[in-house]
């Protein structure tokens, strides 16, 4: 599976999107799992204290290892800002690899892509990551993007490129399973 992580507007679901769509033309089944979704459908009961929004990282990936086993290549795309769960993920997954979606603060704060941080910066959201809440980086993700450097095609390519070094896409031009 290929675990986007990263602060709000960073750059998680327009990557998630467009690996999806990269990898279903390659003839990959793909699900995306993404943060906002997932807390409608299925962790909607959860808010935004450590333990929900680890519980919250347990169900996804416990989710996205039963797609793993099928083929699907599961690509999930959720803060997840805390470093053990992620590991934990990681832990229970054979094909793990985590995506550090990078962005400075002061441009995802500029994006501000859903005005959540203007409200959070005015003190009308508790527990905002990046501003009310903590977020810790990855220290050995398997592919880091800066998202402030770079256009959203380029970060594709990056993560196309690790993948591929990793031996998962197959060879080029065809669609060997996913290596797990
Ligand atoms: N290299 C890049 N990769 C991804 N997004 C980029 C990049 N460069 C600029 N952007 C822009 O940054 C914004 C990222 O928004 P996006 O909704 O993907 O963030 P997110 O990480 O999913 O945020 P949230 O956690 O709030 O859901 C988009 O407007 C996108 O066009
Ligand atoms: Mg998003």
């Amino acid at each position: 599976m290929v675990w986007l992580t990263g602060l709000p507007s960073a750059g998680k679901t327009t990557l998630a999107r467009l690996l999806g769509d990269e990898l279903r033309g390659r003839g990959r089944a793909v699900e995306v799992l993404d943060g906002d979704e997932v807390r409608r459908h299925l962790t909607s009961g959860l808010g935004f204290s450590k333990a929900d929004r680890d519980e919250n990282v347990r169900r996804v990936a416990w989710v996205a290892g039963l797609l793993a086993r099928h083929g699907v290549v599961a690509v999930v795309a959720m803060i997840s800002p805390y470093r053990a769960a992620r590991d934990e993920a990681r832990a229970a997954s054979p094909d793990f690899v985590e995506v550090h979606v990078d962005c400075a603060a002061e441009e995802c704060i500029r994006r501000d892509v859903k005005g959540l941080y203007r409200r959070a910066l005015a003190g009308e959201i508790a527990n905002f990551t990046g501003v009310s809440d903590p977020y810790e980086p990855p220290l050995r993700a398997e592919v880091t993007v800066r998202t402030d450097g770079e256009s959203p095609a380029r970060s594709l390519g990056r993560i196309l490129d690790a993948l591929e070094e990793r031996g998962c896409l197959g060879a080029a031009g065809t669609v060997a399973p996913w290596t797990s």
